[in-house]
């Protein structure tokens, strides 16, 4: 551990201290990770080792407005409850002086290695696009899973293909057929979004091996990318930035899409159809990885960046901004991608109040709302000011504040839906996510009631469900 290791760690340390005697607790979740002060974006790192969950992310102690990165550790054994471990990469080499970005964790031979590209602002006059950024891939193992040292420069700018920008980052890594494989996402000099795809043998000297790219640009970079298996179908997820808004689709500041890859990844290009993993406002730079049990479970950033002319956080009064979704369960149904909530979350709650056609009560702060059958049309408002609807002759599911304080800025955002055969409305104090159809659709939202607990008023003839709650057993 160097001398800035340690003074990183200081400093960070006592911003904790200083947020813990004047924290204000309002709006925290209870089964959303969240930075216990300043910033929080992308998950990094996530993996289930010795079996622990461990959820690593995109970390500003000193700014509640982001600022330079480090990636702070929580762990978990239930997915819902998050203990906060301190910072497990701090910006201290100088191959990633301005920031540990995001990366992947790869569990193997007892360790845990994590990848992650280490960012450089070089000094002078640049545009940090073309010219005057370092984009480092690095490496840092750790046998328990909490101490990482001896980081090791894997590859520089020079290792990337030539037509590229400066800008390539984000190494997501795994293990297949006895090699080990790393994309990342990079944007061309001709400003286009590209992942690239690196192979090795032992998981150090890596080499570039080909790009999944697609015919017509979409958007000018893709951050974030991951590649991974389920249900038998190869799935290509990347956040693209650049794409235009096209009616209901692609609203929001920044997307996150997924491709299912129909050729090899090795050698094939990205010809299927992009699909918004989320249809609400705050999500973006989802990464998953694989369980013990074989789950494929993904976790994004609950929060959107460069989003503040539009929507911002009401937290940051309190000095810290943005949660993780919660972890999703991926699988593939009629040729869909589904995400539904963990069933550790099924397996929480243990209160449950049946209801038909209409629900109107304040349950709390922390609640589901499940409907298991749904009539012609369904409204339900959340704190008097949230409003989510559908009508079978409109074939639309809307989210919608109605109430501007609420949403901080957050308006409507809405998913074609033909047909709503179930819905699963999640609610943990400030975070909203909505699962349609057996999580073919999700919106996600971030919201801030100023009321003790949360109304939620229910119309939906010909509708059947129930109320889940949890209460602390006695
Ligand atoms: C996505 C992103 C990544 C980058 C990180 C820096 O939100 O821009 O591409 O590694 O955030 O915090």
């Amino acid at each position: 551990m160097n001398v800035l290791t340690r003074t990183w760690e200081k400093l960070a340390a006592r911003e904790l201290e200083k947020s813990r005697e004047t924290a204000e607790r309002r709006w925290r979740p209870k089964f959303h990770a969240a930075p216990p002060v300043g910033w929080l974006n992308d998950p990094n790192g996530l993996c289930q080792y010795q079996g622990v969950y461990h959820a690593f992310y995109q970390y500003s102690p000193f700014d509640v407005k982001g600022g330079l990165k480090f990636w702070a550790h929580c762990t978990s054994r239930d997915l819902l409850h998050w203990s906060f471990e301190g910072t497990a990469l701090a910006p201290d080499e100088p191959f990633d002086c301005h920031g540990v970005y995001s990366g992947s964790a790869l569990v193997e031979n007892g360790q845990m290695v994590l990848y992650y590209t280490g960012n450089v602002k070089q000094a002078g006059d640049y545009d940090y696009i073309h010219t005057g950024r370092e984009s480092n891939t690095v490496c840092a193992a750790g046998a328990d899973g909490f101490h990482f040292d001896g980081k090791k420069l894997l590859m520089t700018n020079q290792d990337y293909p030539e037509d590229l920008t400066c800008h390539v980052r984000d190494p997501k890594v795994w293990k297949q057929d006895g090699r080990y494989y790393m994309v990342q996402g990079a944007r061309t000099a001709e400003d286009k979004g590209v992942v690239l795809v690196f192979e090795s043998e032992d998981g150090l000297d890596w080499k570039y091996r080909s790009r999944l790219e697609t015919e017509e640009p979409f958007g000018f970079m893709w951050e974030c990318p991951d590649l991974y298996e389920v249900d038998g179908r190869t799935v290509l997820s990347i956040s693209p930035q650049g794409v235009e808004a096209d009616g209901l689709r692609y609203n929001n500041v920044y997307q996150s899409v997924t491709v299912f890859l129909e050729e090899d990844f090795r050698t094939g290009k990205v010809n299927g159809k992009f699909r918004e993993l989320d249809a609400g406002f705050d999500f973006y730079a989802p990464q998953s990885f694989a369980a013990e049990d074989g789950r494929r479970i993904q976790i994004g950033w609950m929060g959107m960046p460069d989003a503040e002319e539009y929507y911002t956080n009401r937290t940051v009064e309190d000095g810290w901004q943005h949660t993780l979704t919660l972890p999703r369960e991926l699988s593939v149904r009629d040729g869909i991608l589904c995400q539904n909530p963990v069933r550790e979350l099924d397996a929480w709650w243990n209160v449950f109040t049946p209801f038909e056609n209409t629900y109107s009560e304040t349950p709390g702060d922390c609640f589901e709302l499940e409907l298991t059958e749904i009539g012609e049309s369904v409204r339900l408002t959340l704190a008097g000011g949230l409003l989510l609807s559908w009508k079978k002759e409109e074939g639309i599911f809307w989210m919608e504040f109605t109430d501007k304080k609420l949403g901080a800025g957050r308006t409507r955002r809405g998913r074609r839906t033909e047909k709503l055969t179930d819905l699963r409305v999640i609610v943990d104090v400030s975070c909203v996510e909505v699962f349609l159809n057996g999580g073919k659709d999700v919106f996600s939202t971030r919201f801030y009631p100023d009321t003790e607990g949360i109304s939620a008023r229910l119309q939906a003839p010909g509708s059947r469900g129930r109320l889940c709650l949890h209460k602390e057993k006695k």
